[in-house]
């Protein structure tokens, strides 16, 4: 890229040109504010090298975040609970259960998964053809990887309607939560909200109780299969986190690389000079999607849970209180990468944190990575140029949490 075009790219910015919220604070520009900062009840921490500081440090920086939250936010009843989450687990717990998880859900098991993915790639875009107009989210970016994650679990990706309900219900709130609203006043309101939540969640654990029960009478060739099988020092995984684990992969196995789909298409729209390039030299598609990650960062926004009064960023944070951890205002922040509102593929080493880091990184990654690059690798094969279509714009999905793209037609 010319430095010209370079910074005409990051001028316009990609904010403006598809017109996206201001929730979505860090596609805006560079932050002036603190690194650290308290709002609504919570440390909001935004730069690059804080942010690494608590993924080195779990013993202060507890993924435990349940317990810092106070109850009148919590949804009532026994059948909501994140314990035994593997994201939710401090070591020493997590290391032991992410060990057992590993073994069943291994490199190779992703590896091998190329040319189904590549099939069902092909397969969804002639569909689309078919149909004579192509929606990138609904055709392509939210089908593959929900049918490849049933498909690897072992629950019929016929029900695929089902996961996506449970998903929406899970995740697309458009407000940002606040610990400092008064317990009171908004209960009717909050009770909507935890129903919402609770009911898509009451039903995803008996689905998947169900199939895992089954797989203990009926062994078959699949990951739940294996999930129930595991074994680390003679010691198994019990059914309920069995059950919990499959929930992580369902969802995160689905919405995460649906984003990761979208976003990297929308930032070869943005960044028009990139795509010829990529086209040019398809040894790059890895460095794209990995470009893709930092500048438009999924899970823009994690929690954590201090555990003793810390320092960080020049501000001393007391012991017992919730942290947002804004990766997508880290993955912007100029002190450790140059330019940062371009999309700029060529940045090496380019040390993101989309996966998050430390003991909690992402184990999905090779699939997600794979999954990006096999479909991303077939677009550009089967079209001539991906250009978003301005007459029906790009729609992201409203939680500030989260960078993704919900509506994408493309020309
Ligand atoms: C953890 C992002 C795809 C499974 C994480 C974390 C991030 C992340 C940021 C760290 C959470 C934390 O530190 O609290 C993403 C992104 C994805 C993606 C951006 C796609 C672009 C996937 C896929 C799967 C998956 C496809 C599985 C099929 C997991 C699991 C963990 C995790 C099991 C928890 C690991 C642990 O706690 O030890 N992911 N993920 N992810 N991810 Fe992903």
């Amino acid at each position: 890229m010319s430095t010209d075009r370079r910074d005409e790219s990051a001028r316009t910015g990609i904010a403006e040109r598809y017109h996206l919220s201001k929730q979505h604070f860090w596609l805006h520009g560079p932050r002036t504010g603190p690194q650290v900062e308290f709002e609504a009840g919570m440390w909001n921490v935004y730069g690059y090298p804080e942010v690494h500081e608590i993924f080195g440090d779990p013993a202060t920086f507890s993924s435990d975040t349940m317990r810092v939250i106070p109850e009148h936010l919590l949804p009532d009843g026994e059948d909501f609970s994140l314990k035994g989450f593997i994201t939710q687990i401090d070591p020493p717990e997590h290391g032991k259960l992410r060990k057992l998880v590993s073994s069943a859900f291994t490199r190779k098991i992703v590896a091998d998964l190329e040319p189904r993915i590549a099939s069902l790639t092909h397969q969804l875009l002639d569909a689309a053809r078919e149909r004579g107009r192509f929606e990138l989210v609904t055709d392509l970016a939210y089908p593959l990887p929900v049918i490849v994650i049933a498909e690897l679990l072992g629950v019929p990706s016929s029900d695929r309607a089902l996961f996506k309900k449970w998903a929406d219900g899970l995740f697309e709130r458009d407000s940002k939560v606040s610990l400092a609203e008064p317990a009171e006043g908004l209960d009717a309101e909050r009770d909507a909200a935890m129903e919402a939540t609770l009911k898509p969640w009451r039903e995803m654990t008996s689905y998947l109780a169900a199939h895992a029960a089954e797989r203990r009478r009926q062994p078959r060739a699949d990951l739940l299969t294996r999930l129930v099988e595991a074994e680390v020092d003679g010691e198994k995984l019990p059914d309920d986190q069995v059950v919990n684990f499959a929930i992580v992969l369902l969802l995160a196995g689905h919405i995460t690389t649906t984003m990761l789909l979208g976003n990297t298409v929308l930032c070869l729209d943005a960044f028009p000079e990139e795509q010829a390039r990529v086209r040019a030299d398809r040894s790059t598609v890895p460095a794209v999607i990995e470009e893709s990650l930092r500048f438009l960062t999924p899970f823009a926004a994690l929690g954590r849970a201090t555990t003793r009064e810390v320092e960080l960023g020049g501000v001393t944070i007391p012991a017992d209180q919730l942290l947002m951890i804004w990766l997508g205002a880290a993955n912007r922040d100029p002190r450790q990468f140059r330019d940062p509102e371009v999309f700029d593929p060529r940045r090496d080493p380019n040390p993101h944190l989309g996966f998050g880091r430390g003991i909690h990184f992402c184990l999905g990654a090779p699939l997600a990575r794979l999954e990006g690059r096999v479909a991303l690798d077939i677009l550009l094969d089967r079209f001539d140029t991906l250009r978003t279509d301005p007459d029906d714009p790009v729609v992201l999905m409203p939680a500030p949490t989260m960078t993704g793209v919900r509506r994408l037609a493309l020309l």
